[in-house]
């Protein structure tokens, strides 16, 4: 097993990465000391999947366990599905010493945890992440929210976990889509941070892909430090270091809301073609040589990621964008690669060079 340290003073916390951990997650949660009483959020397709195998590793270290089901659906992320919970864990919380844990991808997790962050102004919560896109990304960091019908995340707080237990064998049961979805996030940190994880996915795309569980475990625990190190230096997102995570991001988020969540891209489909117009718009301006950006190009289309926008009007991502949370006074922020392992923020790019950039991807 392979341990992380998100270090930030109290709140500190480690990420397990490792092969088999929910048969165990009764014995390192009890050493943690937060609770007696385990109230599980989830969704009946992963409960089908490890409701028994938790229940029993919980149970045998002497918890007690509760599973609330929520509807496997970005609307769960909703106010009134946060009261919903509210109130049955308040009328199930007698005489006991609750904590949570969100058993799910990134929709069980941001909701569990907002959860956590509002009910008696705090209980500790635990993040099992059971999507290879939570496993990298959204169980780590504190980043925890609902949507509002304007947008998304737009109620929320920064709560972290006391322990995120990432099994790879939870994550075997993923469909190719959702394991892409997640792979985009990992080809994300490659070019922001770590140009040797770039190259090992390069190698190694087809076995991750597979399932292979060493794959695995390689870039789950490559991708958690590189994110656990960024959020520890910026836990609450304003010493602009946490800026970075969002490579690809500024065009994927428009790309997602343009087509107005439908599905026809997921948030990893959405942030691959982000980052492809993001290194259209580098090479138009100089910063990146033309080969670094052909190698992530070459990347992204060979995991099976679209490497084309088709079916979204190009005025709608446009205006989209203009309604991003990065723009900051009316001007605009990508993240730019300027080599594989390395990127910057810039602000106020013209428009002329990203509808270009854009124009470059539709078909
Ligand atoms: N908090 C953050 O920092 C952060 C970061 C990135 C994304 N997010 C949020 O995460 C959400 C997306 O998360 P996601 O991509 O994990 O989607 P998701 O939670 O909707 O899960 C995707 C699908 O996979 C299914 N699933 C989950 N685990 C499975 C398993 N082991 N086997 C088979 N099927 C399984 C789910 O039921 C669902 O149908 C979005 O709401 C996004 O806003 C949050
Ligand atoms: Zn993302």
């Amino acid at each position: 097993m392979k341990k992380v340290r998100v270090q930030l003073d109290n709140r500190s916390y480690n990420i397990l990465v490792g092969h088999g951990l929910l048969n165990d997650c009764g014995r390192i949660l009890k050493k943690l000391n937060i609770g007696t009483d385990a109230f599980i959020i989830t969704n009946s397709r992963i409960a089908n999947l490890y409701k028994k195998t938790i229940r029993k590793s919980l149970e045998k270290s002497g918890f007690t366990v509760k599973f609330e089901l929520i509807a496997d659906s970005e609307r769960s992320k909703s106010l009134s599905c946060t009261g919903d919970i509210l109130n049955k864990l308040s009328r199930y919380d007698v005489n006991k010493h609750i904590f949570i844990i969100a058993l799910g991808g990134g929709v069980v997790g941001d909701l569990s945890g907002f959860v956590a962050s509002i009910y008696k102004r705090g209980v500790p919560y635990v993040q099992v992440p059971t999507t290879l896109l939570a496993q990298v990304d959204s169980a780590i960091g504190g980043k925890v929210a609902v949507d509002l019908a304007v947008a998304k995340n737009m109620v929320g707080a920064f709560y972290q976990p006391k322990v995120v237990i990432c099994d790879i064998c939870a994550i075997q049961t993923l469909p190719p889509r959702q394991v892409r979805n997640g792979l985009a996030e990992v080809i994300k940190y490659g070019v922001i941070k770590d140009a040797s994880l770039f190259k090992y996915i390069e190698s190694n795309y087809k076995r991750i892909l597979e399932l292979d569980v060493d794959a695995l475990l390689y870039v789950v625990g490559k991708s958690c430090k590189i994110k656990a190190d960024i959020v520890a230096k910026d836990e609450f997102d304003n010493r602009g270091l946490r800026t970075i995570l969002n490579y690809g991001h500024t065009m994927g988020h428009a790309i997602e809301a343009a087509s107005h969540y439908s599905g026809r891209y997921n948030h990893g489909e959405s942030i691959a073609l982000g980052m492809l117009i993001s290194g259209r718009i580098s090479t138009s301006l100089g910063f990146i040589k033309k080969s670094e950006a052909d190698r992530i190009e070459r990347l992204i289309g060979n995991t099976g990621l679209p490497i084309a926008i088709k079916g979204v009007r190009d005025e709608d991502i446009y205006s989209a964008h203009l309604h991003d949370k990065k723009f900051i006074k009316g001007k605009n922020r990508f993240i730019l690669a300027e080599k594989i392992g390395k990127v910057s923020v810039v602000d106020s790019i013209s428009d002329r060079v990203i509808c270009k950039a854009l124009e470059a991807y539709l078909k």
